[in-house]
């Protein structure tokens, strides 16, 4: 299994560190797109953890995904000030366009829609990152213009 090979490489590069479980896990998400379950048994055996322990710490972190993100991941500012602003109506629009709910990647791995809590944009919100742009005051229009562009 090459994945596991992979896995065990980074789990070698960090033999002996302080602290290994975030960076491991950074690396496995930057060689796998994600970090995939059947990694989690793995990495607690080697670091002496309880899966449950991982687990936790994967699902904490909002970074790391349980599966790969679509090719355009919109990211929607879910904060209060941006919720001032429109936030939510802007939130169901997306899930409208884009056919798949908050927190979900579409089935056919086009787009993911992730909630994120502030982009220190909130003097214009509300705010939006649409694969690597970053927008603020956008609304349903300028959202699916800038999808568009990107071939969705
Ligand atoms: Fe939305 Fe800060 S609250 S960018």
């Amino acid at each position: 299994n090459p994945r596991l090979a992979r896995l065990e490489a980074i789990l070698d590069a960090h033999e002996g560190r302080e602290g290994p479980l975030l960076p491991i896990l950074h690396d496995v998400q930057a060689a796998f797109g994600c970090v995939p379950a059947e990694v989690i048994p793995r990495i607690a055996d080697r670091l002496n953890l309880t899966r449950a322990e991982v687990h936790g710490v994967v699902s904490f972190y909002h970074d790391f995904r349980d599966e790969p993100a679509g090719r355009v991941v919109v990211k929607l500012c879910r904060s209060e000030a941006c919720k001032a602003t429109g936030a939510d109506a802007l939130a169901a629009a997306a899930e409208a366009r884009c056919g798949v709910a908050m927190g979900e990647t579409a089935a056919d791995g086009a787009v993911t829609l992730e909630p994120v809590y502030c982009l220190g944009l909130c003097a214009c919100g509300p705010a939006a990152m649409v694969g690597d742009t970053l927008v603020g005051r956008l609304d349903a229009d300028r959202l699916d213009a800038m999808l568009k562009e990107r071939g969705l």
